[in-house]
Protein backbone atom coordinates (compact mmCIF):
# COMPACT_ATOMS: atom_id res chain seq x y z
CA UNK A 1 0.00 0.00 0.00
CA UNK A 2 3.35 2.51 0.91
CA UNK A 3 4.74 1.61 -2.91
CA UNK A 4 1.62 2.51 -4.49
CA UNK A 5 0.81 5.94 -2.38
CA UNK A 6 4.46 6.99 -3.57
CA UNK A 7 4.00 5.40 -7.46
CA UNK A 8 0.27 7.74 -7.29
CA UNK A 9 2.46 10.35 -6.12
CA UNK A 10 5.00 10.05 -8.66
CA UNK A 11 2.18 9.67 -11.68
CA UNK A 12 -0.32 12.89 -12.06
CA UNK A 13 -2.80 12.10 -9.41
CA UNK A 14 -6.30 13.60 -8.33
CA UNK A 15 -6.12 14.69 -4.20
CA UNK A 16 -8.66 15.17 -2.08
CA UNK A 17 -7.46 17.40 0.58
CA UNK A 18 -9.04 17.96 4.03
CA UNK A 19 -6.82 20.28 5.62
CA UNK A 20 -7.24 21.83 9.16
CA UNK A 21 -7.94 25.75 9.28
CA UNK A 22 -6.09 28.62 10.67
CA UNK A 23 -2.31 27.88 11.37
CA UNK A 24 -2.27 24.72 9.79
CA UNK A 25 -3.32 25.32 7.20
CA UNK A 26 0.02 27.43 6.29
CA UNK A 27 1.68 24.12 6.14
CA UNK A 28 -0.47 22.29 4.08
CA UNK A 29 -0.72 25.66 1.58
CA UNK A 30 3.36 24.94 0.93
CA UNK A 31 2.91 21.10 0.34
CA UNK A 32 -0.14 22.19 -2.09
CA UNK A 33 1.89 25.04 -4.18
CA UNK A 34 4.55 21.78 -4.78
CA UNK A 35 1.65 19.62 -5.76
CA UNK A 36 0.62 21.92 -7.80
CA UNK A 37 3.37 22.71 -9.57
CA UNK A 38 4.26 19.17 -10.42
CA UNK A 39 0.76 18.87 -11.71
CA UNK A 40 -1.55 17.03 -9.71
CA UNK A 41 -4.84 17.67 -9.17
CA UNK A 42 -6.25 19.40 -5.67
CA UNK A 43 -9.40 19.41 -4.67
CA UNK A 44 -9.83 20.71 -0.73
CA UNK A 45 -12.91 20.83 1.38
CA UNK A 46 -13.39 23.61 3.52
CA UNK A 47 -15.97 25.18 5.51
CA UNK A 48 -18.32 27.85 4.31
CA UNK A 49 -16.80 29.45 7.95
CA UNK A 50 -13.82 29.63 6.45
CA UNK A 51 -11.05 31.55 8.47
CA UNK A 52 -8.04 31.35 5.49
CA UNK A 53 -9.42 28.78 3.48
CA UNK A 54 -9.82 30.67 0.23
CA UNK A 55 -12.79 28.78 -1.81
CA UNK A 56 -11.32 30.08 -4.78
CA UNK A 57 -7.92 29.66 -6.06
CA UNK A 58 -6.09 28.87 -9.03
CA UNK A 59 -4.38 26.02 -6.91
CA UNK A 60 -7.03 23.63 -6.25
CA UNK A 61 -11.05 23.28 -6.47
CA UNK A 62 -13.05 23.38 -3.34
CA UNK A 63 -15.83 21.99 -1.89
CA UNK A 64 -17.74 24.18 0.54
CA UNK A 65 -19.02 22.54 3.42
CA UNK A 66 -22.26 24.92 4.60
CA UNK A 67 -21.97 25.64 7.96
CA UNK A 68 -23.53 28.22 10.45
CA UNK A 69 -21.00 30.24 12.75
CA UNK A 70 -22.41 28.52 15.64
CA UNK A 71 -21.88 24.78 14.47
CA UNK A 72 -19.41 22.92 16.25
CA UNK A 73 -16.82 20.65 15.25
CA UNK A 74 -18.72 17.75 16.43
CA UNK A 75 -21.52 18.65 14.05
CA UNK A 76 -19.27 19.05 11.62
CA UNK A 77 -17.58 15.42 11.41
CA UNK A 78 -21.70 14.42 11.71
CA UNK A 79 -22.92 17.28 9.02
CA UNK A 80 -20.03 15.51 6.43
CA UNK A 81 -20.79 12.05 6.51
CA UNK A 82 -24.85 11.98 6.57
CA UNK A 83 -25.82 11.12 3.10
CA UNK A 84 -27.91 14.32 2.27
CA UNK A 85 -25.08 16.40 2.81
CA UNK A 86 -25.18 18.49 -0.11
CA UNK A 87 -22.34 20.38 -2.04
CA UNK A 88 -22.61 24.38 -2.01
CA UNK A 89 -19.96 25.02 -4.51
CA UNK A 90 -16.81 24.04 -7.26
CA UNK A 91 -14.75 25.79 -8.70
CA UNK A 92 -11.64 25.86 -10.52
CA UNK A 93 -12.57 24.17 -13.75
CA UNK A 94 -12.97 20.62 -12.44
CA UNK A 95 -14.98 18.28 -14.05
CA UNK A 96 -17.83 18.18 -11.62
CA UNK A 97 -18.24 22.10 -11.78
CA UNK A 98 -21.68 21.82 -13.28
CA UNK A 99 -23.25 20.39 -10.36
CA UNK A 100 -24.49 22.90 -7.96
CA UNK A 101 -26.27 20.90 -5.75
CA UNK A 102 -25.70 16.84 -5.58
CA UNK A 103 -24.84 14.15 -2.83
CA UNK A 104 -21.84 14.79 -1.59
CA UNK A 105 -20.23 11.62 -0.92
CA UNK A 106 -21.39 10.39 -4.34
CA UNK A 107 -19.92 12.86 -5.78
CA UNK A 108 -17.08 12.10 -4.06
CA UNK A 109 -16.83 8.57 -4.97
CA UNK A 110 -16.97 9.42 -8.80
CA UNK A 111 -14.49 11.49 -8.50
CA UNK A 112 -12.09 8.53 -8.28
CA UNK A 113 -9.56 10.18 -5.75
CA UNK A 114 -5.90 8.49 -5.91
CA UNK A 115 -5.63 9.43 -2.49
CA UNK A 116 -6.72 11.54 0.63
CA UNK A 117 -3.96 14.23 1.96
CA UNK A 118 -5.05 15.52 5.51
CA UNK A 119 -4.21 16.67 8.53
CA UNK A 120 -5.23 14.59 11.36
CA UNK A 121 -5.62 17.45 13.69
CA UNK A 122 -8.67 17.32 13.80
CA UNK A 123 -9.60 14.26 11.62
CA UNK A 124 -12.12 14.11 9.69
CA UNK A 125 -10.13 13.81 7.36
CA UNK A 126 -8.88 10.33 7.84
CA UNK A 127 -12.40 8.82 8.59
CA UNK A 128 -13.62 10.49 5.05
CA UNK A 129 -10.70 8.40 3.36
CA UNK A 130 -11.84 5.26 5.46
CA UNK A 131 -15.57 6.22 4.15
CA UNK A 132 -14.36 6.42 0.34
CA UNK A 133 -11.72 3.68 0.92
CA UNK A 134 -8.92 5.61 0.14
CA UNK A 135 -5.11 5.18 0.97
CA UNK A 136 -4.14 8.16 3.15
CA UNK A 137 -1.19 10.57 3.73
CA UNK A 138 -0.84 12.14 6.64
CA UNK A 139 0.59 16.33 6.89
CA UNK A 140 1.11 15.75 10.93
CA UNK A 141 2.21 16.44 14.34
CA UNK A 142 -0.88 16.36 16.30
CA UNK A 143 -3.65 14.20 16.25
CA UNK A 144 -6.64 14.76 17.95
CA UNK A 145 -5.49 13.47 21.93
CA UNK A 146 -1.80 14.72 21.56
CA UNK A 147 1.34 13.85 19.51
CA UNK A 148 1.27 11.86 16.39
CA UNK A 149 3.71 9.47 17.41
CA UNK A 150 1.90 8.02 20.53
CA UNK A 151 -0.51 6.80 17.75
CA UNK A 152 1.84 4.57 16.13
CA UNK A 153 5.36 3.64 17.97
CA UNK A 154 6.17 2.98 21.00
CA UNK A 155 6.50 5.66 23.49
CA UNK A 156 8.24 4.39 26.82
CA UNK A 157 7.43 7.22 29.38
CA UNK A 158 10.72 6.91 30.82
CA UNK A 159 12.78 8.38 28.23
CA UNK A 160 10.25 10.15 25.85
CA UNK A 161 9.43 13.14 27.74
CA UNK A 162 5.20 14.07 26.97
CA UNK A 163 4.17 17.04 25.41
CA UNK A 164 3.62 19.84 27.61
CA UNK A 165 5.97 18.66 30.60
CA UNK A 166 9.04 20.63 29.77
CA UNK A 167 10.91 17.36 30.46
CA UNK A 168 14.11 15.78 28.43
CA UNK A 169 14.61 12.44 27.78
CA UNK A 170 17.41 11.92 30.98
CA UNK A 171 14.80 12.05 33.99
CA UNK A 172 15.05 11.30 37.50
CA UNK A 173 13.04 9.39 39.48
CA UNK A 174 10.34 12.24 40.54
CA UNK A 175 10.51 13.32 37.32
CA UNK A 176 9.41 10.46 35.36
CA UNK A 177 6.54 9.60 37.74
CA UNK A 178 5.30 13.35 36.70
CA UNK A 179 5.67 12.14 33.15
CA UNK A 180 3.59 9.99 33.73
CA UNK A 181 0.67 11.96 34.98
CA UNK A 182 1.20 13.88 32.18
CA UNK A 183 0.55 10.71 29.89
CA UNK A 184 -2.36 10.31 32.13
CA UNK A 185 -3.86 13.64 31.21
CA UNK A 186 -2.96 12.42 27.46
CA UNK A 187 -4.89 8.99 28.02
CA UNK A 188 -7.88 10.41 30.05
CA UNK A 189 -8.79 13.25 27.40
CA UNK A 190 -8.37 10.25 24.54
CA UNK A 191 -10.97 7.98 26.56
CA UNK A 192 -13.26 10.29 27.98
CA UNK A 193 -13.33 13.54 26.43
CA UNK A 194 -11.96 13.59 22.54
CA UNK A 195 -12.37 9.94 21.98
CA UNK A 196 -15.86 9.42 22.81
CA UNK A 197 -16.58 12.18 19.44
CA UNK A 198 -14.82 9.71 17.28
CA UNK A 199 -17.00 6.75 18.63
CA UNK A 200 -20.25 7.84 17.36
CA UNK A 201 -19.21 8.37 14.39
CA UNK A 202 -17.16 5.07 14.02
CA UNK A 203 -20.53 2.87 15.31
CA UNK A 204 -22.61 4.82 12.68
CA UNK A 205 -20.68 4.57 9.15
CA UNK A 206 -18.02 1.80 9.98
CA UNK A 207 -18.65 -1.61 10.33
CA UNK A 208 -16.94 -3.47 12.89
CA UNK A 209 -15.44 -2.03 15.82
CA UNK A 210 -13.12 1.33 15.41
CA UNK A 211 -12.25 4.20 17.09
CA UNK A 212 -10.20 7.34 15.90
CA UNK A 213 -6.94 5.64 16.96
CA UNK A 214 -7.41 2.56 14.89
CA UNK A 215 -8.46 4.58 11.78
CA UNK A 216 -5.22 7.02 12.16
CA UNK A 217 -3.14 4.01 12.63
CA UNK A 218 -4.34 2.53 8.84
CA UNK A 219 -2.60 5.78 7.36
CA UNK A 220 -0.39 5.37 5.01
CA UNK A 221 2.05 7.78 4.77
CA UNK A 222 2.66 10.24 7.59
CA UNK A 223 4.63 12.82 6.60
CA UNK A 224 5.59 14.06 10.50
CA UNK A 225 6.18 18.37 10.43
CA UNK A 226 9.18 17.53 13.43
CA UNK A 227 13.00 16.86 13.21
CA UNK A 228 15.46 15.15 15.11
CA UNK A 229 17.27 18.27 15.07
CA UNK A 230 14.73 19.64 18.32
CA UNK A 231 13.21 16.33 19.19
CA UNK A 232 14.68 14.07 21.81
CA UNK A 233 15.54 10.33 20.52
CA UNK A 234 12.51 8.03 20.49
CA UNK A 235 10.96 5.24 18.63
CA UNK A 236 9.85 5.32 15.13
CA UNK A 237 7.87 3.57 12.09
CA UNK A 238 9.07 3.13 8.71
CA UNK A 239 6.04 5.06 7.26
CA UNK A 240 6.86 8.33 9.00
CA UNK A 241 8.93 10.41 6.86
CA UNK A 242 10.02 13.70 8.80
CA UNK A 243 9.68 16.83 7.12
CA UNK A 244 10.57 19.64 9.89
CA UNK A 245 11.25 22.66 8.22
CA UNK A 246 9.48 22.03 5.25
CA UNK A 247 8.30 25.47 5.49
CA UNK A 248 11.59 27.24 5.38
CA UNK A 249 13.44 29.37 2.38
CA UNK A 250 16.52 28.19 1.36
CA UNK A 251 19.28 29.86 3.06
CA UNK A 252 21.28 32.93 1.32
CA UNK A 253 23.96 34.77 2.45
CA UNK A 254 22.88 38.30 4.80
CA UNK A 255 22.79 41.49 2.74
CA UNK A 256 26.63 43.16 3.29
CA UNK A 257 24.01 46.00 4.84
CA UNK A 258 23.20 43.75 7.92
CA UNK A 259 26.17 42.04 7.96
CA UNK A 260 28.26 45.57 8.28
CA UNK A 261 25.34 46.71 11.35
CA UNK A 262 26.37 43.56 13.31
CA UNK A 263 30.22 44.26 12.74
CA UNK A 264 29.48 48.04 14.33
CA UNK A 265 28.06 46.34 17.00
CA UNK A 266 30.55 44.01 18.26
C1 LIG B 1 -26.07 27.91 3.52
O1 LIG B 1 -26.40 28.38 4.82
C2 LIG B 1 -27.06 29.62 4.83
C3 LIG B 1 -27.25 30.04 6.27
O2 LIG B 1 -27.80 29.03 7.05
C4 LIG B 1 -28.40 29.48 4.09
O3 LIG B 1 -29.04 30.74 4.06
C5 LIG B 1 -28.12 29.01 2.67
O4 LIG B 1 -29.34 28.80 2.00
C6 LIG B 1 -27.34 27.72 2.69
N1 LIG B 1 -27.01 27.34 1.33
C7 LIG B 1 -27.18 26.09 0.88
C8 LIG B 1 -26.82 25.86 -0.53
O5 LIG B 1 -27.54 25.17 1.59
C1 LIG C 1 -7.35 16.69 -13.67
O1 LIG C 1 -8.55 17.42 -13.91
C2 LIG C 1 -8.79 17.64 -15.29
C3 LIG C 1 -9.99 18.56 -15.39
O2 LIG C 1 -11.01 18.13 -14.59
C4 LIG C 1 -9.00 16.29 -15.98
O3 LIG C 1 -9.22 16.50 -17.35
C5 LIG C 1 -7.75 15.44 -15.79
O4 LIG C 1 -7.94 14.17 -16.32
C6 LIG C 1 -7.42 15.33 -14.32
N1 LIG C 1 -6.14 14.65 -14.16
C7 LIG C 1 -5.96 13.61 -13.35
C8 LIG C 1 -4.58 13.08 -13.25
O5 LIG C 1 -6.87 13.09 -12.73
C1 LIG D 1 21.37 12.86 33.21
O1 LIG D 1 21.29 13.88 34.19
C2 LIG D 1 22.16 13.66 35.29
C3 LIG D 1 21.92 14.77 36.32
O2 LIG D 1 20.72 15.42 36.16
C4 LIG D 1 23.61 13.66 34.83
O3 LIG D 1 24.45 13.38 35.90
C5 LIG D 1 23.78 12.58 33.75
O4 LIG D 1 25.09 12.66 33.23
C6 LIG D 1 22.76 12.78 32.65
N1 LIG D 1 22.86 11.68 31.71
C7 LIG D 1 22.96 11.86 30.39
C8 LIG D 1 23.03 10.60 29.57
O5 LIG D 1 22.98 12.96 29.89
Amino acid sequence: MHLFVLISLLDLSNILVFPVDGSHWINMKVLLEELHARGHNLTVIRASTSWYIPEESPMYSSITINMTEDERFEDFFDEFLREQMRVWSYNGGSAISHFKITNLIETLLDSKYDLVLTDPAIAPGVLLARYLKLPVVLNVRWIPSGEGHLAIAPTPASYIPAPGSGLTDNMTFLQRTKNLFFYGIILFQQRFIVGPHYDVVCQKYFEGECDIISVLQEADIWLFRSDFVFDFPRPTMPNIVYIGGFQCSPAEPLPKLIISIILLQE
